[in-house]
This record gives C-alpha cells, sequence and structure tokens, in this order.
C-alpha cells in the first residue's frame, strides 16, 4: 500500500516512521543522507495538509533516556531542510509528546523523542510493544494513519516500525517504496554479469548475504576488513590485520561452494598494510600473500583496486555493500574510492548499480562522489543486506495486510 491508497489526509493526523540515526560527530550530524531521503514522503503529507508526528531512533540507547541520543539536532536539520519549524517533543508518548501533537495544526510537523528511549519499543515481549503502539496510535485524540518511511529499519520487529501498523490503516512512504523497487531489480532476474562487492569489517555479519550470493551472483569481490578472513582461509599469514578466526571454516566452505557453482570470488592481490592504525601511519603496498607479521592491512592496494574496477565495469548488474578500506582516512581510501568510481563508471556505460548499507553510502557522499552517478544509493544498511539474503522483513511483511 503507497501514500495513495490513505486517501485524503488533510486535517488527519499522520504518524511517520523515519530513519534519522545518522551518524554524528558530538551533536554534528556528518551525513544527512538519511534525512535529506525522508523529505519527498514528509513534504507530501505536509503540502496535503496533514499533522505529521514522526517518529525515529538515534543510536543503541538502552530503553533509558541518554543525552548524546537525541534526536535535537535532527530536528533542527530537518526544520532546515523542510524550510519549517519541526518541534522537537522531549519524550515519546509523555506529557511533552502529548501537547506537542495536539498543538499541531495542518500541514505542521512534530517529532517526538528518540522511540529507543522507551525499553518498550525494542522489547522481545509482543504485548509491551503492543502497549507502546497503543499508545503512540492514542496521541492527537487518536492518530488517524500511519507511514511507514524507515527503510533502514524495516528489518526490525519493533514498536514503532511493526505493532504500531497492526492497529491503524498503514502505507509504505516513497521512500520505502523506492527502495523495495530497486532492491528488487538486483534480487529478481538481474541482468548479468552480476557482480557483488561486500567489504565492511566482520565476515560475520554478513554470513546469510554471502551463502545466499554465492548462489546467485556471478562474481563476489571481497575488500574491506572480512577479507583478510578469506586470505586466512586460503592459508595465508595476516599479521595484525582484523581476523575472525572462529569464521574461517565457514570461509573455506565458501570458497569451496563457489567453486562447485562456478561463482567468482574475487580476492586482492595486494593491500596497504600500515603499522599502525591511524590516519599518519607508515605504510606500504605488499602482495596479499606476504603481510608483514606486524602490519595492519588498511586498504586493498592499488592492482586489486583495477581488479576490481575491471569486473564492476564489465558488470550489468552491481551491487556494492561496505567500504573497502579505512576511507575515512585519506592514505587508506584509495580502494573505496576506485570502487566507487568503477561504479559509476558502469552506471554511464548502462549498468544497474545499488550502493547499500549505511557505510559505504557515507563513503561516497563524504570522497565527494554525486549521487546521480549511481542507480541507486539505499539508506539501509542491515535491512538492504536481508533483502538480498532474501529474507521476509518484519516491516515490510506487516505492510502487506
Ligand atoms: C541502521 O543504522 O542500519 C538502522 O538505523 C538500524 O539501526 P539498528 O541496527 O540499531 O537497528
Amino acid at each position: 500500500k503507497t501514500l495513495a491508497d490513505l486517501g485524503d489526509l488533510r486535517g488527519k493526523t499522520v504518524l511517520v516512521r523515519s530513519d534519522f540515526n545518522v551518524p554524528l560527530d558530538g551533536t554534528t550530524i556528518t551525513d544527512d543522507g538519511r534525512i535529506r531521503a525522508a523529505l519527498p514522503t514528509l513534504k507530501a503529507l505536509l503540502d496535503g495538509g496533514a499533522k505529521v508526528v514522526v517518529t525515529a531512533h538515534l543510536g543503541r540507547p538502552k530503553g533509558a533516556p541518554e543525552a548524546k541520543y537525541s534526536l535535537a539536532p535532527v530536528a533542527a536539520r530537518l526544520g532546515e531542510l523542510l524550510g519549517q519549524d519541526v518541534t522537537l517533543a522531549d519524550d515519546l508518548v509523555g506529557e511533552s509528546a502529548k501537547a506537542t501533537v495536539a498543538a499541531l495544526t495542518d500541514g505542521s510537523v512534530a517529532l517526538l523523542e528518540n522511540v529507543r528511549f522507551d525499553a518498550r519499543e525494542t522489547s522481545k515481549v509482543d504485548a509491551e510493544r503492543a502497549e507502546l503502539a497503543g499508545e503512540l496510535a492514542a496521541l492527537g485524540g487518536g492518530v488517524d494513519a500511519f507511514v511507514s518511511d524507515g527503510f533502514g529499519v524495516v528489518h526490525r520487529k519493533q514498536a514503532s516500525v511493526y505493532d504500531v501498523a497492526q492497529i491503524l490503516p498503514h502505507a509504505a512512504g516513497s521512500l520505502v517504496q523506492g527502495e523495495v523497487e530497486a532492491l528488487d531489480k538486483a534480487i529478481t532476474d538481474p541482468e548479468r554479469p552480476y557482480t557483488v562487492v561486500l567489504g565492511g569489517s566482520k565476515v560475520s555479519d554478513k554470513l546469510g548475504v554471502i551463502a545466499n550470493l554465492l548462489e546467485k551472483a556471478d562474481t563476489l569481490v571481497i575488500g574491506g576488513g572480512m577479507l583478510f578472513t578469506f586470505l586466512a582461509a586460503q592459508g595465508h599469514e595476516v599479521g595484525k590485520s582484523l581476523l575472525e578466526a572462529d569464521q574461517i571454516d565457514t570461509v573455506k566452505g565458501y570458497l569451496a561452494r563457489a567453486q562447485e557453482k562456478g561463482t567468482t570470488i574475487l580476492l586482492p592481490t595486494d593491500v596497504v598494510a600500515a603499522e599502525a592504525f591511524a590516519a599518519d601511519a607508515a605504510h606500504e603496498v605488499v602482495p596479499a600473500d606476504a603481510i608483514p607479521a606486524d602490519s595492519i592491512g588498511l586498504d586493498i592496494g592499488p592492482d586489486s583496486a583495477k581488479a576490481f574496477a575491471d569486473a564492476i565495469t564489465a558488470s550489468r548488474t552491481v551491487v556494492w555493500n561496505g567500504p573497502m578500506g579505512v576511507f575515512e582516512f585519506e592514505a587508506f581510501s584509495g580502494g573505496t574510492r576506485a570502487v566507487a568510481q568503477a561504479l559509476v563508471d558502469a552506471t554511464a556505460a548502462g549498468a544497474f548499480t545499488i550502493v547499500g548499507g549505511g557505510d559505504s553510502a557515507a563513503a561516497v557522499r563524504t570522497l565527494g562522489f554525486d549521487e546521480a552517478g549511481f542507480s541507486h544509493i539505499s539508506t539501509g544498511g542491515g535491512a538492504s543486506l536481508e533483502l538480498l539474503e532474501g529474507k521476509t522483513l518484519p516491516g515490510l511483511a506487516v505492510l502487506e495486510a
């Protein structure tokens, strides 16, 4: 169901779940991509004269207020981007929230304080989540409709994502709709060659997705911290690089399955090895099978970057999730930059390209790439991976009903 299915919302109170889980440096938002991605749905509702109440989380507070996780910086940025005041309630369903929602006029918007300040949001007990959902739905004398637009959280069975949709008329917002349509192109019948580039620090975060993609993709390109567990599985020493020793056997299984299935797993042949994990650490390019014992691999090397780029530009569908190295440090950003550029080149040549995952999306922007150079930049991290894994996501399934 989409916004149009909710009919005329003028004068109606609409609860919107957004994903405003943005990276912060103190109280400064370092990448506002998720806030900007939420604007089309919010603007459509406001232009249509709805009273809009937005709920969102920031970080992982433990079910009680914590100043550093306040949505205050988000409310300020959202107000700037919308060009209108965004009132931030001091609480979620308490006196402040009630008064703030009651004061809304047609075409105005309020943000409730971090939904994870209430332990019921993430509770595993259905009745506790349902109770919170009921309180959210009762705001303003009774919310008229729920719009799910926080794509980054649709894999979470949480009160403001899942339970509230069970009790209110609901619809997917345009962000959720667009994300599902774009990712679906890569999941169902992707144009081939289909290449998936995986990075990020841990293999253990990506077990399901690797197993699933081994069956579906033509080539899996592996970079980021997790590449060292792959190198170790091939019998190489990785020095002081990130290694998940308990995943080596699993990775050996992946390598064997890839061979059986005819899926190419492309691993780096060289890496940038540093003396320490620091922006200014002394570093050198070394062969991937000869990492010195006292070094830490912090990026893929230039030969690997070239090989990865060639695989990407030869593809018709490319999904990229996870940086290739510690891109936040200029000296170790070359691999991530090269992969991003290869996706831009592939897009220009007519391929369908998706950047998924909060970190890679932020990398693309902080490295100065134009978002228009990619077919789709997903706002979802875990959510996009779970969709690619072929899982049913609770926050999407509940919208079908
Ligand atoms: C994300 O950052 O991927 C989403 O906002 C979900 O956050 P979570 O992993 O803390 O549920």
